[in-house]
């Protein structure tokens, strides 16, 4: 699809990621106006619907973006984001969806480059995977309904 802009839904810890992004912006390294974060306290507290209410809103990929391994400030939210996300990627893949569209990734609050990467690469995974089944199903219903 020419010029598809991907709609990203990022659920950012407030510990780790979301002060990543901050710490990108501080330093001016840029990342795709693709990517709206939602800030979470943490990231065991995104369950597998939120994910799919993402999809269901409009996203074209989401991710998770927790705490690194052992680093969680509730132990081990990151942990059981982590399982959630791998169910929700089954879930997609037996709707036949792309299990790419949803990532679980784990960075510091110090890594703010790390954190414009991701945004970057994950934006460019979606860009070629193209716009959600959901999103491609009401394009088609919507011109097939316009004759
Ligand atoms: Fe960051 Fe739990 S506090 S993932």
């Amino acid at each position: 699809m020419e010029n598809f802009e991907p709609e990203i839904v990022a659920f950012c810890c407030h510990y780790c990621a979301y002060t990543a992004a901050d710490m990108a912006g501080s330093k001016r390294i840029s990342y795709p106006p693709n990517v709206k974060i939602i800030r979470v306290p943490c990231t065991g507290k995104v369950d597998a619907i939120h994910m799919m209410k993402a999809f269901e809103k409009g996203a074209d990929g989401v991710y998770v973006a927790g705490c690194l391994e052992g680093d969680c400030h509730f132990k081990n939210g990151n942990t059981r984001a982590g399982y959630r996300v791998a169910y929700v990627q089954k879930i997609l893949e037996e709707l036949g969806w792309e299990k790419d569209r949803l990532a679980m990734i784990t960075m510091s609050a110090g890594m703010g480059e790390r954190f414009a990467r991701t945004a970057r690469e994950f934006t460019e995974k979606i860009k070629e995977l193209g716009p959600s089944p959901i999103k491609q199903f009401n394009t088609d219903t919507h011109q097939q309904a316009a004759g």
